[in-house]
């Protein structure tokens, strides 16, 4: 068992809220005693689904004090970054995995004053990852490959989240470990006892029948 060093956080993501009323389902997230939510933002290339844009964040930003986490996946995020930069997101995901310029690409995020993270499809070999890791907030291994909510949560990822902890305290880097899709109070433990700290749940928060109750049980694990 390796914990992670920092406090345990759970992001419901806005994808499984009700899209025809967000602002009330991020109410739902403040009204639990939440901090943070995730935004799913999906451009029909990089993954085979679409959903909301740089506008649609920043007219929420104002209702809302919440930590915006916004997971982009998209082919080309360095094009489409100065907007959700200016969106009022608080931190920005990228994925390693297509062809563009991930270093330079993080580095506009930090210059931004944002958090920066790099996100990690289930098929991609954590080594990718390693000569950008130094320079993330947060490291997001996904646990379903991208593009939908309700997957169901694979287990072949646990060994990244192994690899991406070890690093963390051998290297004596920082980064948060956030696992991404179908997270439920059965497949959190695993997660957080391997050393991840960041948990996002869309399904089985917007769907739990006690959100407090499945909140507090899922960050108490
Ligand atoms: C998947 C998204 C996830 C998703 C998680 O492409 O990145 O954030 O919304 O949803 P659940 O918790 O339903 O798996
Ligand atoms: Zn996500």
């Amino acid at each position: 068992m390796l914990r992670s060093p920092h406090s345990t956080v759970l992001s419901p993501s806005l994808l499984a809220g009700d899209h025809a009323a967000l602002g009330k389902s991020l109410r739902v997230v403040e009204e639990t005693g939440l901090s943070w939510i995730h935004l799913d933002i999906m451009d029909g290339h990089f993954v085979p689904n679409l959903t909301f844009g740089p506008q649609t964040i920043a007219a929420l930003r104002p209702q809302s004090s919440l930590f915006f986490d916004v997971h982009l996946m998209l082919d080309n995020p360095h094009v489409h970054l100065e907007a959700f930069l200016q969106s009022g997101a608080d931190q920005v995901t990228i994925h390693v995995e297509p062809d563009y310029p991930v270093a330079e690409t993080l580095k506009r995020i930090k210059d931004a004053g944002k958090k920066c993270g790099l996100a990690l499809n289930p098929d991609t070999p954590a080594e990718i990852a390693m000569p950008f890791i130094s320079d993330c907030d947060i490291v997001v291994i996904m646990s379903v490959m991208p593009g939908f909510g309700g997957q169901s949560f694979r287990e072949d990822i646990l060994p990244k989240i192994e690899l991406f902890s070890q690093w963390r305290k051998e290297k004596g880097h920082s980064y948060r470990i956030q696992i991404d899709g179908g997270i439920t109070i059965k497949t959190a433990p695993g997660c957080l006892n391997r050393g991840a700290d960041t948990l996002v749940a869309g399904t089985a928060f917007y769907r739990a029948d006690n959100r407090n109750s499945f909140s507090k049980e899922i960050v108490a694990q």
